[in-house]
């Protein structure tokens, strides 16, 4: 079968959260069954240098309102996965993020720049493909690839089934409809039953109207957006589409995030010897100059400062939680709000809070194996990866029961301890008080080092490899191959 995966961000050559992590995973996963898998992404500054790409393709005049395009072809850096990257002048080649300049500001072509992207992925599922290879499957993901599947639909000659894959609805890539001449969709296709949203041109509804299959990264979450709470104006037309509407559970690179070969901690461990875990622990203390007193546990974030996160949560519980002993060691960046209120509880509590404002992949794992209960208390999670890093690092997560977090993690009760079943612990109400009572059960179990440990192998002993999400992903394209979608 030959697969083409759409995608904005890719790890390890750019990434701004777990689309990036999912977009190089899943084609590697799926090669390793058989199949033939491969990437497609825009030539950021620096990226056909690090795929060691070539141009494959003469400039291609594609859409009105962007330049010609060109092919290039690389491998996605640390794989076998064939890379495609789409250049073009001016679009992709700057400094600052994917979406948005160094200083936060989204780029104001990012309409133009994410068509183009969705039109020459859309290439390869027409006709004979481009340079000799015609997917089979154009897997889109998130609103940056969502057009794709409107093209094939709206276009002759369409051959690929496609998939759109929802990693966050909360992103939609809403625009003014005056764009639709310059990303060349007909004048019809802005209705309701096509790419219009609340008088928007919609690149993320037009992937899930367009496409064969839409499949979220959680089962949960794929019921979940079907209401008002997490559809975000979409829940009606994805419960008219639930007949194509599935979730199947993210897997997570076991190499790359493997307590027992990680280059990036001081102490390899595993579920044999987690005394070494003090060792990293130590560490971590070390770098943020944290009190070492272990009265009471060390507590972990690594994640984007987003309402989506529940930090604000966090920021609620924080000084009944500093009374009670406990630290907090914090990886993240995003909204001025949560980092400003971050900093200013940092600077009232010297040695009890460690502080990094900013994206790091070495202190992301160093937090993972170094803290004790690591928090994701999300609004909503449509997967979510570091819960389960989390598990594998035997520091059982304190999550709220929603979209991958429920399907991931099991909450630990004197039943579920015994049964060998528990791994963290779980929430439901999005509140500082629900959180806080998460983390009392937490607290009150880690003072019991028998069994705190016991619940820690636990989470290390889980399956989240990628082979169980991959062989999902071969069934629903088999059926959309064989059973016309
Ligand atoms: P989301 O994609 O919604 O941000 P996920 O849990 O799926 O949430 O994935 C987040 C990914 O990004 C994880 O691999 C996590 O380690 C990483 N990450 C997030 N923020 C940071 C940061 N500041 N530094 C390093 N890694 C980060
Ligand atoms: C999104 C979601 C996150 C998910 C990731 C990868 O960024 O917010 O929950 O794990 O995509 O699918």
């Amino acid at each position: 079968m030959n697969i083409l995966f759409a995608a904005s961000e890719a790890h390890p050559l750019v990434k701004t959260g777990g689309l990036a992590d999912v977009a190089a995973a899943l084609p590697q996963a799926l090669r390793r069954l058989g199949e033939d898998a491969r990437l497609i992404l825009p030539a950021y500054r620096g990226v056909a240098e690090a795929a060691g790409a070539q141009a494959i393709t003469s400039e291609m005049g594609l859409l009105t309102g962007t330049p010609p395009a060109r092919l290039l072809q690389g491998t996605l850096p640390g794989s076998d996965v064939p890379l495609y990257l789409v250049e073009a002048p001016g679009l992709y080649d700057r400094d600052g993020g994917p979406y948005a300049s160094a200083g936060g500001l989204e780029w104001p072509d990012n309409a133009l720049r994410f068509a183009l992207l969705a039109r020459v992925a859309a290439l390869f599922g027409q006709h004979d493909g481009v340079a000799g290879w015609r997917a089979d499957i154009l897997h889109c993901n998130d609103w940056q690839t969502g057009l794709t599947p409107a093209y094939l639909a709206l276009t002759e000659g369409t051959v690929a089934r496609t998939v759109m894959g929802i990693h966050n609805l909360a992103f939609q890539g809403n625009f003014p409809p005056a764009l639709m001449p310059l990303v060349d969709l007909p004048p019809y296709s802005f209705q309701v039953h096509g790419t219009e949203f609340f008088g928007h041109l919609s690149y993320l509804k037009a992937g899930i109207y367009y496409a064969d299959r839409i499949i979220t990264v959680s089962p949960t979450y794929a019921r979940e957006i079907q209401t008002p709470e997490f559809g975000f104006g979409m829940e009606g037309l994805l419960a008219s589409r639930s007949g194509a509407l599935s979730g199947i559970l993210n897997g997570i690179d076991t190499d790359y995030w493997d307590p027992a070969a990680d280059e990036h901690i001081p102490a390899a461990y595993d579920a044999t010897d987690l005394a070494a875990k003090d060792t990293n622990r130590r560490a971590l203390e070390q770098y943020f100059g944290l009190e070492m007193d272990t009265d009471a546990p060390l507590l972990g974030m690594v994640t984007r400062l987003t309402w989506q996160k529940g930090i604000d949560l966090v920021l609620d519980a924080l000084p009944a939680l500093l009374e009670q002993g406990a630290r907090l060691a914090v990886v993240g960046s995003g909204e001025a709000r949560y980092q400003e209120a971050l900093e200013a509880l940092a600077a009232q509590h010297p040695g009890r809070i460690g502080l990094h404002l900013g994206y790091s992949e070495p202190l992301a794992h160093l937090v993972e194996a170094g803290v004790d209960l690591f928090l994701m208390p999300s609004r909503f999670e449509p997967c979510g990866l570091n819960q389960m890093y989390s598990m594998r690092y035997g520091t059982p997560p304190v999550v709220r029961h929603t979209g991958g977090l429920a399907d991931s993690v099991v909450d630990t009760t004197f039943r579920s301890l015994q049964d060998g079943t528990a791994t963290g612990f779980v929430f439901t109400a999005a509140t500082a008080g629900a959180l806080q009572e998460a983390l009392m059960r937490a607290f009150i179990l880690w003072r019991d080092k028998t069994s705190f440990e016991a619940l820690c192998r636990q989470g290390m002993g889980r399956d989240f490899s990628w082979e169980r999400s991959a062989r999902a992903y071969l069934a629903a394209y088999g059926e959309m191959l064989g059973g016309g979608g």
